[in-house]
C-alpha cells in the first residue's frame, strides 16, 4: 500500500483529535466501553469531519493553481461551512450552491441560522438552487461563470466525498490505531459515503479486526451501502491496497434516520440529551445525533459485550443545533 504521507496534504485540522473515554455514557448504557473520537474538534471552520477530507482536496486544488472553489450542499450543510472556513484561511474564493428545498422545514432559524450563517461569515458566495436541479450541472455552471471572468475554479462534489477526500478518513483510522488498543468497532454517521469509504479502507489497512459501522443518516441504507462499496474500492485502488474482502467490511445500519434525511426523531432527541447531560458533548440532529442514536440502539439490542471497546466518531455538526432550535427546545421542556 502507498504510504499516506507521500500524498499531498495541507495541515488544516488540529490533529490528532483526542480519543476520550465516555465514562458516564458507558455507565448509563451498561454495555461496552464507549470512547469518543473527537473529530468535532478538528478546528478549522468550526470543526467536524469535513476538515480531514479538505486537507487532501484543497491540497489538490492549490496544486492545480486554483484561486476559487465551488461546491454544493443543503442550507444547513456542515460541509459548506467547513469548506468556506478553510478556503477563507487559504485565500480561495468560495462559491456554494445551496439546495434550499431538500426538506420541508421552513423556519427562519433553518433558513438563516446555524451553518448557513457561519458559511456567510466565512465570506462564501451563496448560489441558491433546488433539489430537482442536476447537481453537477449547477456547480459546473458556476465554475464556467468564474472561468469567463478569468478565474481558475476547482470543483468539489457534494459532501466533499471524492476519492481524494476519503483519504482523510483512512488517515483518521491510522490515528485511532496509534491512540488505543484495537477497538471492537468504530461507529459514525454515514451519508455521502466519503467518511465511511475512508474508514473502511483505513480499517482494512490498520485495524483489520475492527468492525466499521456506518449509521445511515439519509434514510437510504441500500444507496449508502452501494456508494460506500464503490468509493471504498476506488480509495483502495488509489492507495494500491491489496485486499480481497473490502465489500465484506462495509456495514451500514439503517433504521435510525427516521422517515427522511434531517427528520427529528425521538431517538435523536434522546441521544442529544444523553450526550449533553452525561458527557457535556454537543451532537446535532442530522448527523452525529443520528449516529449516536444508532450506537445507543445497537448497545441496547446487545450487539456488543461489556468487554468490548467501541469508538464513536463524533463527526461534529453542532451549528445545526441552532437551525433546529425550537424542535430541540420543545423536547428540553421548561427550565
Ligand atoms: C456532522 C457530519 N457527520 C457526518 C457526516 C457524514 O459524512 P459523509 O457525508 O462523508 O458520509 C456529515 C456529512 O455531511 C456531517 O456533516
Amino acid at each position: 500500500m502507498l504510504d499516506l504521507d507521500t500524498i499531498d496534504r495541507l495541515e488544516l485540522a488540529v490533529l490528532p483529535t483526542p480519543v476520550q473515554f465516555g465514562r458516564r455514557i458507558t455507565e448509563d448504557l451498561d454495555g461496552p466501553r464507549i470512547f469518543v473520537k473527537r473529530d468535532d474538534l478538528t478546528g478549522a471552520g468550526g470543526g467536524g469531519n469535513k476538515v480531514r477530507k479538505l486537507e487532501y482536496v484543497l491540497a489538490e486544488a492549490v496544486a492545480s493553481g486554483a484561486d476559487s472553489v465551488v461546491s454544493i450542499g443543503v442550507t444547513q450543510s456542515n460541509a459548506m461551512r467547513q469548506l468556506a472556513g478553510t478556503a477563507a484561511g487559504l485565500g480561495l474564493e468560495c462559491h456554494c450552491a445551496v439546495i434550499t428545498d431538500r426538506f420541508g422545514i421552513d423556519t427562519p432559524d433553518y433558513r438563516e441560522g446555524g451553518n448557513i450563517f457561519l458559511t456567510r461569515i466565512f465570506g462564501a458566495r451563496v448560489h441558491p438552487c433546488s433539489e430537482s436541479d442536476d447537481q453537477r450541472a449547477v456547480i459546473e455552471d458556476i465554475a464556467a461563470g468564474l472561468r469567463s471572468e478569468g478565474k481558475q475554479p476547482f470543483v468539489i462534489p457534494y459532501g466533499i466525498s471524492s476519492v481524494t477526500g476519503a483519504l482523510g478518513y483512512v488517515r483518521a483510522v491510522r490515528e485511532i490505531a496509534d491512540q488505543m488498543e484495537p477497538p471492537a468497532a468504530i461507529i459514525h454517521a454515514s451519508g455521502s459515503a466519503g467518511t465511511q469509504a475512508g474508514t473502511v479502507v483505513g480499517g482494512a489497512a490498520y485495524l483489520p479486526d475492527t468492525r466499521i459501522i456506518g449509521i445511515d443518516v439519509d434514510a437510504a441504507p441500500e444507496r449508502v451501502t452501494d456508494d460506500v462499496g464503490r468509493l471504498s474500492g476506488q480509495v483502495a485502488a488509489r492507495l494500491r491496497l491489496e485486499t480481497s474482502d473490502l465489500a465484506g467490511r462495509v456495514e451500514v445500519v439503517g433504521g435510525y434516520a427516521g422517515p427522511s434525511y434531517g427528520a427529528v426523531t425521538p431517538e435523536v432527541l434522546e441521544a442529544i440529551s444523553l450526550f449533553g447531560r452525561l458527557e457535556g458533548l454537543l451532537l446535532d440532529p442530522v448527523y452525529s445525533g443520528k449516529a449516536a442514536a444508532g450506537l445507543i440502539g445497537l448497545v441496547r439490542k446487545g450487539r456488543f459485550s461489556r468487554d468490548d471497546k467501541v469508538v464513536f466518531v463524533h463527526t461534529g455538526g453542532w451549528p445545526g443545533l441552532f437551525a433546529y432550535r425550537s424542535e430541540i427546545a420543545a423536547d428540553l421542556g421548561p427550565g
